[in-house]
């Protein structure tokens, strides 16, 4: 087979020498516009991990590679005059021109045709090869040219960074801050031969202004850099090389695969995708879908079958690396959000910053490091006057937190889940024995479903209500028993269905009309949830809305008698106050409409007259919905006024959920999806926040609460298969102070004899599982050949 490759970076030239060795008969040209030894930039960086794929599949570059890096374990984070360490990271790095030689060379070796400052304008120019490989990287004008059909899409993020080296040697990956007049600015630092390392250095475009850097040549920003990194660059100097100032595109495509005639042309590399530099993946990418597109021919003998499977099988892969990626940018783009933390925070903050790495991964690298964040945020509760032992401090999650009066004995909490059970609006025996048993289970806070002030509020016939004495009475024995039998608090969750209601229970068709008994729906404006499916809803008069007000004043009242210790008004999911709130289902033209001041004036009047009602010693919480995952729903600006006009209004806690607004949203789901809403929310507007959201684990918990994006953790349907989620974490962490029933008392001996054994199996297995960690040269040392 005639085989072409445009663009000799590391995804061309591996790919070509990988399908070289396995296919010796395949004619395989590298075009490449440079010249062998030609490059931008200075260094590489890979993880342990990736080289270890290497390793597998072509063993000579891989022993090639590991002789020229040089390798490290530590990440530094150097922040307000502190260095935050974290060790056994295992990384190495090489120069960006020593691993192309190494690819070059092995592919001659192999007899992979490399044709040098030969640009490639076209695929016409190709033709006669039956596959184009297109890795001419991340401004890649084959896909630029053929766009109409590749249909890329270029987000440039805002944030401006250069790529410069230095002769500074280094004994760790470092990340630099600088706080300066003119802003804040960031230095990714790493060495990557001896005497040479390499620095990006990245800020947002007011401090870049600020710095005047649009108008300074090369010689000018390197001096002004020098001049603010000198302490860091000790003596030694910046070196550029096309150094120049961009934001960073992030790089998709509809389709990678190009048939024309005989002819099929696939992209590879920065060319298809591109993952931000910040988690250093961009090379690892790039040959890992030479990895990808080799295993395909492998499987497929037909060339257009071979691509469709690339296309597919590694199009999952990709996205997930791009989104960790998106996420680690994100947290460099808001520093400035963080910018008031203390350093171990701060340094957890940049370590769990892409989700990737978490509490307990970072402690099985380092546990010193852990420790030290565990014991600085054991030293921020007892601040606030709680007992923490601090020789033994408790992990995150089981430390306390206070809202006004409330003390909730852990930061764990069961979110609200609608049983659609209830007859009448009355919680029965199934809602004693599932809110008991949570409750037991051991959760800081358990949340009541969505219970319904009126009758025509409800979702469902089968929602919980809380209009009439029954229902109060009911709802009471079920928080007496949860108050004796466990150290659980408890919040009801008031809320109204809006254009949702009158709809199927959970397990049958939720979110469509009922098939019989439908009642009258009211919303913010007359737009039904189904166009053409579900009922068009009366848009709300003032009447309509006094009526909702005195219903939910009377739950309220109702809530505090049942005993209660928390309320939470739901203004989230597209239900009534959140039709009032998202532009997508509210297009009021009267004072109730438009400007986000306006949209929120009646869920805050509902919000004021349940808080004048309930009593001050009490907490009250939103639910809200930060994001409609749909063109044209609730803007980032949107979310900080709205926010804060509750936080004014006397809430005390956000609980940060998202969506469910419009049927045609498109969210991105992912482990703890929702947490950087929490985390905005909280760090912008400065009020405690719970997250929710594919949050599984005890380990997950304590990640976000020690990098500070939420004050509390919910789970929903983890604690439908665990009701004793938080039990059993307690045995994990040997947290003997957690309450457990004293019924329990011989479970929980026995859980914490086992756990230490379990705990101790489990991290064996993941140090095994672990790529196998190179040596690591102490700084300018040179290994031997
Ligand atoms: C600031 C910064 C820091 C980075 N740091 C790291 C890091 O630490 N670790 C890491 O792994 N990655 C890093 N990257 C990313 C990395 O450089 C790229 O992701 C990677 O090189 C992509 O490989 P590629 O083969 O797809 O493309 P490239 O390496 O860009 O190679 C494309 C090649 O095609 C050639 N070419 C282009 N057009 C044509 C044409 N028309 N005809 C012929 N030849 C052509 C180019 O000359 C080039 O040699 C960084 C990127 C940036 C911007
Ligand atoms: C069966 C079920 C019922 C739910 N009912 C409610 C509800 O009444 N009120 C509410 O705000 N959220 C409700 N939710 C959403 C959850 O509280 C939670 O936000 C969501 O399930 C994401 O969390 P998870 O990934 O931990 O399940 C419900 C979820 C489930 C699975």
């Amino acid at each position: 087979m005639k085989v072409s490759v445009i663009g000799g970076g590391p995804g061309g030239l591996y790919f070509a020498l990988l399908a070289k060795k396995a296919w010796p008969r395949w004619d395989i040209t590298v075009y490449e516009r440079n010249r062998p030894d030609d490059t931008f930039g200075f260094g590489v960086v890979f993880s342990d991990q990736t080289l270890d794929t290497f390793k597998a599949y072509d063993l000579v570059t891989y022993e090639r590679i590991r002789r020229r890096f040089a390798y490290w374990g530590d990440v530094d984070v150097v922040y307000k005059g502190r260095v935050m360490r974290s060790g056994g990271n295992g990384f190495c790095g090489c120069s960006r021109v020593a691993l192309l030689n190494i690819l070059q060379d092995r592919g001659r070796e192999l007899g992979v045709q490399l044709r040098f400052q030969r640009e490639v304008h076209a695929l016409e120019e190709l033709a006669g090869s039956e596959l184009i490989v297109v890795a001419d990287g991340i401004n890649s004008r084959i896909r630029e040219k053929y766009k109409e059909h590749f249909q890329p899409s270029v987000d440039l993020r805002p944030n401006k960074f250069t790529w410069l080296g230095s002769t500074r040697p280094l004994d760790a990956f470092k990340y630099f801050f600088r706080e300066t007049p003119e802003g804040v600015l960031l230095a990714h630092v790493y060495q990557y031969e001896p005497e040479r390392s390499t620095w990006v250095i990245e800020m947002d475009e007011p401090t870049w202004r600020n710095f005047g850097f649009e108008r300074k040549g090369e010689q000018e920003m390197i001096e002004t850099l020098e001049k603010v990194f000198a302490e860091e660059l000790d003596g030694h100097p910046l070196i550029a090389n096309r150094s120049l100032w961009r934001n960073f595109p992030n790089i998709t495509n509809k389709t990678w695969v190009r048939h024309e005639g005989k002819t099929s042309a696939v992209l590879i590399g920065d060319a298809k995708a591109t993952a931000h530099f910040s988690i250093g993946s961009g090379t690892k990418l790039a040959m890992e879908d030479a990895i990808a597109l080799f295993e395909s021919f492998r499987k497929e003998n037909e060339v257009e079958k071979a691509l469709k499977l690339y296309d597919t099988a590694r199009r999952e892969e990709v996205e997930k690396t791009q989104h960790a990626a998106n996420v680690s940018l994100a947290w460099f783009e808001h520093l400035k959000r963080y910018w008031d933390m203390e350093p171990p925070q701060f340094a957890f903050g940049v370590m769990s910053r892409s989700k990737q790495i978490t509490w307990e991964n970072l402690e099985l690298r380092d546990p010193e490091f852990v420790r030290e964040v565990h014991r600085w945020f054991a030293g921020k509760v007892r601040d606030q006057g709680f007992e923490v032992d601090l020789d033994n401090p408790p992990v995150p999650m089981f430390t306390p937190f206070r809202l006004r009066d409330m003390v909730v004995e852990n930061r764990v909490v069961v979110s609200p889940m609608d049983q659609y059970s209830a007859v009448e609006g009355v919680p029965g025996d199934w809602h004693f024995v599932h809110l008991g048993s949570r409750a037991v289970g051991g959760a800081g806070l358990v949340y009541v479903e969505m219970t319904c002030p009126s009758p025509e509020a409800r979702i469902s016939p089968g929602d919980t209500g809380l209009w009439n004495e029954a229902q109060r009475d009911a709802f009471k024995k079920i928080v007496q028993f949860c108050k004796t039998h466990s150290k659980a608090k408890m919040c009801m969750q008031l809320g109204h269905s809006g254009r949702k209601g009158s709809t199927q229970l959970g397990w049958e068709r939720m979110d469509y009309p009922l098939e019989s008994g439908n009642w009258p729906v009211v919303s913010a404006s007359p737009i039904p949830y189904h166009e053409g499916v579900s009922q068009v809803p009366r848009e709300m008069t003032r009447g309509d809305m006094g009526k909702v007000l005195s219903d939910f004043e009377r739950s309220t009242k109702y809530a505090d008698e049942a005993g209660f210790d928390m309320l939470e008004l739901h203004m989230a999911h597209g239900y009534l106050l959140a039709s009032f709130i998202s532009p997508l289902t509210n297009q009021r033209s009267d004072s109730y409409g438009g400007t986000i001041q306006n949209r929120m004036r009646f869920p805050l009047e509902v919000f004021r007259a349940c808080r004048a009602v309930w009593p001050q010693a009490k907490p009250m919480s939103a639910r809200i919905s930060a994001t409609d995952w749909a063109p044209g729903g609730l803007s980032g600006e949107d979310l900080v006024a709205l926010t804060r006009m509750l936080k004014e209004a006397g809430c005390d806690l956000i609980d940060c959920s998202t969506g469910q607004t419009v049927p045609h949203q498109k969210p991105v789901y992912g482990r703890m999806y929702q947490a950087p809403y929490a985390d905005w929310v909280r760090n912008e507007v400065g009020i405690a926040t719970m997250t929710v959201g594919a949050v599984t684990t005890p380990d997950q918990v304590n990640t976000l609460l020690a990098s500070g994006k939420a004050d509390l953790v919910a789970l929903a349907r983890p604690h439908l298969s665990n009701p004793y989620f938080t039990l059993q974490a307690s045995a994990w962490y040997q947290h003997l102070p957690q309450f457990w029933p004293p019924q329990y008392l011989p479970g929980r001996d026995q859980a914490f004899r086992n756990a230490p054994r379990e705990r101790a199996e489990q991290k064996d297995l993941r140090i095994k599982a672990r790529p196998a960690s190179h040596e690591v040269l102490e700084p300018g040392a040179k290994r031997a050949a």
